[in-house]
């Protein structure tokens, strides 16, 4: 049924493959796509573009609400516009990447954050994957289907890698490790909470993985 509600929310560390995988389950089942790091990330962004002082949790909560940020959610079309620019490659650069959890881990950023995520799934008219640190607990707790995606260290800093090329820093290890250790301090993704699915992706190609999510799709969305 294309206009029955369908919130599918993934989490998990980066590396994990969600993106690519949430961004697939969205095509496939005709939703919307919602990237909340790339949320964290455009706000850092801003930070540094504006001289936003990132231990000043006053200021960059100030930047959380008031960042011209443009977001689209058309899985086949990403769209990141901060007062107009275009930031998708800007955002991925090892500058925002290392400063990035001073925003993702100053609290009242992330309740700013977390309400416009809300609204952006409420206008998506509930049919929408959405993908981060904190959706299937905080974001929409109450999200058709909860899915923890995991992966061994190993598999994680294997497949940033090759997703960065040529471009993956020397200290790689540290981002993907340090990163993680760093936002896990604020919002718990390394244990499924009650009520969602984990899958572990070490051992399962992409197109296994969205097999997976498909299948606890299914089997949520049958049940009821
Ligand atoms: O998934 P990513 O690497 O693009 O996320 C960027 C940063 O934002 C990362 O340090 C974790 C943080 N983040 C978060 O704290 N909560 C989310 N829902 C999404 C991302």
């Amino acid at each position: 049924d294309a206009n029955a509600r369908l919130v599918i929310a993934i989490d998990g560390p980066s590396g994990s493959g969600k993106s690519s995988v949430s961004k697939e389950v969205a095509r496939r089942f005709g939703l919307a796509y919602l990237d909340t790091g790339a949320m964290y990330r455009a706000v850092t962004w801003w930070c540094l573009e504006t001289g936003v002082d990132l231990h000043d949790a006053d200021a960059v909560v100030g930047a959380a609400e008031t960042v011209p940020l443009e977001l689209g959610t058309d899985p086949d079309e990403e769209r990141i516009l901060v007062n107009g620019e275009d930031v998708r490659a800007a955002i991925r650069g090892d500058l925002v990447t290392d400063h990035v959890s001073q925003v993702s881990t100053t609290v009242p950023a992330r309740e700013v954050l977390v309400r416009m995520q809300q609204d952006i799934i409420r206008d998506s008219g509930f049919r929408i994957v959405a993908e981060g640190r904190d959706i299937t607990t905080v974001v929409a707790p109450d999200a058709d289907v909860r899915i923890l995606l995991t992966a061994s260290e190993a598999a994680r800093l294997a497949r940033r890698g090759r997703q960065l090329g040529a471009a993956a820093s020397s200290n790689l290890e540290a981002q993907v490790v340090g990163r993680d250790a760093k936002d896990s301090t604020v919002v718990n993704f390394t244990q499924a909470q009650d009520g969602v699915q984990l899958l572990d992706s070490s051992d399962l190609t992409m197109e296994q993985t969205v097999q997976g999510v498909i299948d606890l799709v299914i089997r949520a969305t049958d049940s009821t």
